[in-house]
């Protein structure tokens, strides 16, 4: 008997080999940079908490669109920092509000880049609850006619796609229906369906300034202890009208990642949060962790687990990455 008679190690040998059994190739294609915006003109101010990501004035945003597009990134999230704030988040579906002048100028200038827009009302809200507020109470049925007004202006405004990340239960019927009704069937939605209460979220609420005043945020999002739960919220949303359904976050729970694309077969979204960026960045500041090769790791790992679409901070520097890698290895 020779033994081993199995050497997994002679298909490791060569890259041109390892290339050729490759299962899993994350690409350029497969990632969304979340971008924040701000009003004012030629601003590019660095985020403390997230190096390398900025909050952009509308004209300096329709410049990092066109790099992003250059690097082979498609398609970018945004997020928007409003002039006020009120306790009907006004601003979120106001048709002057940020992100409504941001994607009619983004897809006025840039119209290849595919926008997507978050909608929800934290960012908006004085309170910083992502819905209505009363007696300390998030309110849900109330919350949903305020988002369904916001999608539907982010879709007059001309977004590629809307991807609630409120948590509110019944959102993505409410917002598919005003949709409809206004004509806009043809317009997808990505669904942040698995949102766990996580407290990787803590660099972007600095960036977006959406921190709750009070509370927390564990009456809408999910506890990170349950999986089978996220099989019912991706259900529903589905049932809803989901087109995409989004993990988030990614890295904590790539289970929930691996089970929703088993189950379900639908598009998968991951969000590889703020808290899961920084973390790497300030490893790698310290010369701790090699921060190109780790983030190409982590991100094999998310699309390895089953995404197809992975949310990413690094998703500018991953590109640039990539096709250094593609260069190094012949
Ligand atoms: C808005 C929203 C949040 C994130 C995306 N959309 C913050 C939150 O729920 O508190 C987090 C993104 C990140 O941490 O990168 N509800």
């Amino acid at each position: 008997m020779h033994f081993p008679a199995y050497r997994p190690r002679r298909l490791r040998e060569k890259e041109a080999l390892r290339s050729l059994i490759r299962e899993t190739r994350v690409t350029a294609a497969d990632l969304v940079m979340p971008c924040f915006v701000v009003h004012g003109e030629g601003v590019k101010r660095e985020i403390a908490s997230m190096p390398g990501n900025f909050h952009f004035s509308i004209d300096e945003l329709i410049k990092e669109a066109a790099e992003l597009k250059a690097l082979g990134v498609k398609a970018i999230l945004l997020f928007g920092l409003p002039a006020g704030k009120d306790s009907m988040a006004s601003e979120a579906y106001a048709e002057d509000g940020i992100i409504q002048l941001a994607v009619r100028r983004l897809k006025e200038k840039c119209p290849e880049i595919l926008v997507i827009t978050d909608v929800c009302l934290c960012e908006y809200m004085d309170h910083g609850h992502c819905g209505v507020v009363r007696q300390g109470r998030i309110l849900n049925d109330e919350s949903l006619e305020l988002l369904a007004r916001t999608a539907l202006s982010h879709a007059v405004a001309g977004a590629d796609m809307i991807a609630p990340s409120d948590m509110m239960d019944g959102r993505v019927k409410a917002i598919r229906d005003t949709l409809d009704q206004a004509g806009y069937t043809h317009l997808p939605i990505m669904s942040y369906s698995a949102k766990y209460a996580s407290s990787f979220y803590g660099p972007f609420r600095d960036a977006a300034s959406s921190a709750p005043s009070f509370g927390d945020r564990r009456s809408y999002q999910m506890d990170p202890a349950n999986s089978d739960e996220a099989m019912r919220e991706v259900r529903l949303d589905i049932e809803e009208g989901a087109d995409i359904v989004m993990i988030k976050p990614a890295l904590a729970y790539l289970d929930i990642i691996y089970r929703v694309k088993k189950e379900f077969g639908y598009p998968v979204a991951a969000y590889n949060v703020s808290g899961e960026f920084s973390m790497l960045k300030a490893g790698a500041e310290r010369e701790w962790i090699d921060e190109s090769a780790s983030v190409l790791e982590i991100l094999t790992s998310i699309k390895r687990a089953g995404a197809d679409i992975i949310i990413t901070y690094f998703a500018k520097e991953a590109a640039k990455s990539l096709l250094k890698e593609d260069k190094k290895r012949w």
